[in-house]
């Protein structure tokens, strides 16, 4: 907890948490994580990416087991929102760094290796994008990503260059599915299921699946004192219509959410009629199908609205990731180890997304939510107690050590 309030200092931004990619504020915490790895008995590197990986060697002696030459995956994100809670991402990483810190303390080695991985861009905070960081680790980062431009113009390959990192060498990270057990990650919820049930943990079910898409509006630019209201070609009044639209497309449509999170008006004076208005939209569902059909009806209620206002619409997709359910077998393992804790085991479905959906295309994966005060998050008042996360923690030592269970006496998939 001390750990999570230390990394919240480090900002981009005064009075406020906002660590994004590619920043000195994410390369001072990733040294502060650093120092906590090589504590904890692991050996740490960046990937070209920038992504921060500290390895926890497997036990010596000849590899008996094909599990026991393979990598057991632990880790979430260090990157944040703008104006963000403290725990989002960082306390997956940190009590991952706990766990790998009780065998350390115990001298304890495992049949495999261990790895915590401290993502580097995980929401797209700067380029708009999402799962940067695991998708270099999954080696799905389109290399087109490279030429994303931030608000300031610079492109990711030239962040990453700035970060430390390779963007030749990015394609060549990609880690080998072969040489991987399984991927772990525990995040507080995010929304007010666990609390609501009394319990401090809950197991993931699945992940809903996420299009994030840049529309533009554009109208024509005027004087607000002269130019008749019947003569106007508004941007933000057609956009206004827009985002209204929105709410209801997805107020209409069940387990919906459709977010219109940041827009902007040019030119942005008081006594200019708004030319062109650019906003994001962010629409999930758990099931893919619906979520496509909700952006197609969106995308033509907003060619609608500009027809009727002739003002030009402009939409394009930057970033999607379909839905993913959470690998079934490690699952059933992380619910056997919060039972072992004398909790009850509850399955629930995640809204936002997690670097575990990017990386299921290498690795199974599972996570354990922790739970969180209202369910608030993307938000300073984020939080959680020190005993839901010392409950987590107890969680995942169960886990592990289940998992080395397997990966010794050969059973069930994690011996493949
Ligand atoms: O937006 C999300 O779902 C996550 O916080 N990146
Ligand atoms: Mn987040
Ligand atoms: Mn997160």
């Amino acid at each position: 907890m001390e750990r999570c309030d230390l990394l919240a200092r480090y900002s981009a931004e005064a009075g406020r948490l906002t660590r994004p990619y590619g920043t000195a504020a994410l390369r001072a915490a990733q040294e502060t994580v650093a120092g906590w790895m090589r504590d904890a008995g692991m050996t740490v590197r960046r990937d070209a990416i920038g992504n921060l990986i500290g390895r926890y060697a497997a036990e010596n002696g000849r590899p008996q087991t094909a599990a026991q030459t393979r990598t057991f995956l632990l880790g979430s994100h260090l990157d944040t929102v703008r104006d963000a809670g403290k725990y989002d991402g960082m306390l997956g990483v940190l009590v991952a760094i706990a766990c790998v810190e009780r065998l350390h303390e115990r001298g304890e080695r495992l049949p495999f290796a261990t790895e915590v991985v401290a993502f580097a861009d995980e929401e797209g905070l700067r380029f708009h994008t999402a799962y940067l960081g695991s998708a270099a680790f999954a080696g799905t980062l389109d290399p087109a990503t490279l030429a994303a431009r931030d608000d300031a113009g610079i492109t990711l390959a030239e962040a990453v260059r700035a970060f430390g990192g390779d963007p030749t060498a990015i394609a060549g990270d990609r880690r080998d599915p072969g040489d991987l057990l399984g991927y772990c990650e525990v995040h507080i919820e995010q929304g007010p299921i666990l609390e609501t049930l009394g319990l401090p943990v809950g197991v993931v079910a699945a992940i809903a699946g996420q299009t994030r898409i840049a529309v533009q509006f554009s109208g024509e630019a005027g004087h607000a004192g002269t130019v008749p209201m019947a003569l106007r070609r508004d941007a933000l009044c057609a956009a206004s219509a827009f985002v209204l639209a929105v709410e209801a497309a997805a107020r209409s449509r069940d387990g919906t959410v459709a977010t219109v999170g940041q827009i902007t008006a040019e030119p942005g004076a008081g006594n200019v009629v708004p030319g062109r208005v650019r906003l994001s939209l962010d629409v999930r569902h758990i099931e893919d199908t619906v979520r496509a059909a909700v952006c197609r009806q969106l995308r033509a209620r907003a060619e609608r609205i500009g027809t009727a206002r002739r003002v030009a619409v402009d939409w394009q997709v930057v970033a999607e990731a379909d839905a993913m359910a959470c690998d079934a077998d490690l699952t059933g393992v992380l619910a056997g180890a919060v039972a072992q804790t004398g909790w009850p085991v509850h399955r629930l479905a995640s809204g936002a997304g997690h670097d575990a959906v990017e990386l299921s295309a290498i690795v199974p994966g599972a996570m354990l939510f922790v739970r969180c005060a209202g369910g608030v998050s993307h938000n300073p008042a984020e939080a959680v107690t020190t005993a839901d996360v010392a409950v987590a923690i107890e969680v995942m030592d169960r886990f592990i050590a289940l998992i080395a269970t397997s990966a010794t006496a050969g059973t069930g998939q994690l011996d493949a």
